[in-house]
């Protein structure tokens, strides 16, 4: 959700810069900007769409040399995608330029005092906002560095921000709260980003600066403070643990197939790094803190909540009372049964708002929290009692495909270390087994996927957990191919949706439990029985005359990992014969940093 870089180096900034902005493309892709300070004076361009066009700006209309500069890719949150509301932002003055991630709450009772104090705003950003207020607590306090201070005070939401002033042009401001900053030292270079992986490989060390944190880069050094404390704080930087090559594409051509393939072998990484030798290597405290829990609350947003899902099921088998929500809804109305909640928060990312938000709840109360996140240096992360790492490496696309699969996986096998049953490790490694070889049914998925593009609706059934990996596919589906799909429990179809299928209309369903077999090959005949298209993907089990994709049923609680591979090739394939950008839909970011 928007992404931030800027440095000082010795050498030409633009090229640090746009190469920082390419890798932080994942965080938002409407618009980009960056704004260079030479003896002085600050030069700003930007450009709507993706970094691409910037560059081609930039070779167009270059720019002088500069070592200092800020850049920004943006989400839209306040103001629609446009030249104007892209960052770098400037001042009423055009003293400050700023770049933000973030979005501050309060900005229009901001900017109403500003208004009354003379600045007009050019954009609809509450990043213009931010860079009159400073210009005027400037003039007031007589220097950046306490105005910024001061915004801390005033500020609510969430900001992380760079920021070059045209009477301090050897500097870079900087200040943190509530969403990533972080800062990078290298040969000839000190950085600031978003994510460190827009430093690498040019930066040795990294130090994650913490909410409340700011400061200035100056040459080679670093200054840093806290606003409520009066004291100068020494960073403590660590070496940089992530190398381009981690995120190259290699023979792919885009993230997502890449991701997909990998997701097949995330298992294995799952089971090495919770399992030896056929036995857990949870922490026993951890798996007794459950087990003695009067209540489990998983709490995610996207398809995080529906790994949440999976899980809850996975805890209620384990005869522990579990409850899963959506974080942005949980966080509002937090529903607690019991005196003693234990807390599975589930996020990709670790910086998603929704969930941080119902970390903020939890927290005023003292309850205790287990995180499952893939970004272990992330505010989740940080702020959890206990973190259990996805292992899912980097995921570069913006749906989820990978991290699902350990979320799921990893939940799976909590839920029976909880009960001690250990039979279930070996299952699991079958499960990865059986991913791989849905990788070879590539062509024939790509097929089916031909056979849906055309049309305006598409409905996922199931039943149990299938109904669950629905929802999944479903949101999968949607979010890259922008044809409307749902999905219902099977046997509700009848009880309404019913209505909804005309000729041509595709149904897919997913069976991977012998004892729904039955009951889905009913609904889905009802389907067709209107007209539908149906399609089967599910265990080797009766006959199916539709199109089918099957399997060997390995065990009925996971072989929903199974059908998932078909579900994200299948949205795959679509997208590419639709022709859109698979790694990039519309309107969507990786790390929704926003509520
Ligand atoms: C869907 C997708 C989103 C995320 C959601 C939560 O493909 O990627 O729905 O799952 O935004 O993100 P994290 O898991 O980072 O909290």
């Amino acid at each position: 959700m928007c992404g931030i870089i800027g440095g000082i180096t010795s050498d030409s900034i633009e090229k640090v810069l746009l190469d920082g902005l390419k890798y932080l493309e994942y965080r938002g892709y409407d618009s980009s900007g960056l704004a260079l300070s030479e003896n002085g004076k600050i030069t700003v361009r930007k450009k709507t769409g993706k970094i691409s066009v910037l560059k081609d700006e930039l070779k167009k209309n270059p720019l002088k040399l500069a070592h200092i500069g800020i850049a920004h890719n943006r989400w839209a949150t306040h103001g629609a995608p446009s030249e104007i509301n892209a960052h770098p932002q400037l001042s009423y003055s055009n003293n400050i330029a700023i770049v933000h991630n973030g979005v501050i709450d309060n900005f229009a009772a901001i900017k109403s005092s500003l208004v009354a104090k003379g600045y007009e705003f050019r954009s609809e950003t509450d990043t213009e906002v931010i860079a009159d207020f400073l210009e005027e607590e400037k003039k007031q306090l007589g220097s950046l560095l306490l105005a910024i201070k001061r915004f801390f005070y005033i500020a609510k939401g969430s900001f992380a921000l760079a920021i070059l002033d045209q009477q301090e042009p050897d500097k870079i401001f900087f200040a943190k709260w509530r969403t990533p900053l972080l800062l990078g030292r290298g040969k000839g270079m000190n950085l600031l980003a978003s994510d460190k992986i827009a430093f690498a490989p040019r930066i040795e060390e990294f130090y994650d600066v913490a909410d409340g944190e700011y400061g200035y880069l100056q040459g080679d050094c670093i200054s840093l403070f806290v606003y409520d404390k009066e004291i100068i704080k020494t960073p403590t930087f660590l070496p940089i643990d992530i190398k381009r090559s981690d995120i190259a594409l290699g023979k792919y051509a885009n993230y997502m197939e890449k991701e997909i393939d990998e997701g097949a072998f995330v298992i294995d990484k799952i089971l090495r790094e919770y399992t030896k030798d056929g036995k857990y290597k949870f922490d026993p405290e951890l798996v007794s803190s459950l087990k003695n829990s009067e209540e489990v609350i998983l709490i995610g947003s996207g398809s995080s909540y529906h790994a949440a899902l999976l899980g809850c099921e996975y805890l209620l088998n384990a005869k522990l009372n579990a409850y899963a929500y959506i974080a942005s809804e949980w966080a509002h109305y937090p529903r607690i049964r019991t005196k003693n909640p234990v807390f599975i928060l589930l996020s990709q990312s670790g910086e998603t708002a929704d969930v941080l938000r119902s970390l903020d709840v939890i927290k005023n109360h003292r309850w205790p929290v287990i995180s499952l996140v893939n970004i272990e240096s992330s505010s989740l992360a940080r702020r959890s009692n206990y973190v259990l790492p996805l292992f899912a490496g980097f995921e570069v696309a913006i749906v989820s495909t990978k991290t699902y699969i350990c979320q799921v996986a990893l939940l799976w096998l909590l839920a029976n270390a909880t009960m001690s049953n250990t039979a279930v490790i070996e299952e699991l490694k079958k499960v990865g087994r059986a991913q791989r070889k849905v990788l070879s049914f590539k062509d024939a998925i790509s097929n089916l996927a031909g056979k849906l593009v055309t049309q305006h609706d598409i409905y996922f059934i199931g039943r149990g957990l299938d109904y669950l990996l629905a929802r999944e596919a479903s949101l999968k589906f949607k979010e890259i191919t922008y044809i409307h799909s749902e999905a219902f429990p099977a046997g509700e179809l009848k009880h309404g949706p019913i209505a909804l299928i005309e000729k041509g209309t595709p149904v897919i369903g997913f069976c991977s439990d012998e004892t729904s077999y039955a009951h889905l090959m009913s609904n889905l005949e009802e389907a067709k029985a209107r007209g539908g298209l149906i399609f089967f993907i599910g265990i080797r089990s009766g006959e199916v005359d539709e199109e089918k994709f099957t399997f060997a049923s390995i065990d009925p609680q996971v072989n929903i990992l199974i059908e998932i591979i078909y579900a994200q090739l299948l949205s795959y394939y679509a997208t590419l014969r639709l022709g859109y950008d698979v790694d990039k839909p519309r309107n969507l970011a990786k790390s929704v940093t926003v509520e």
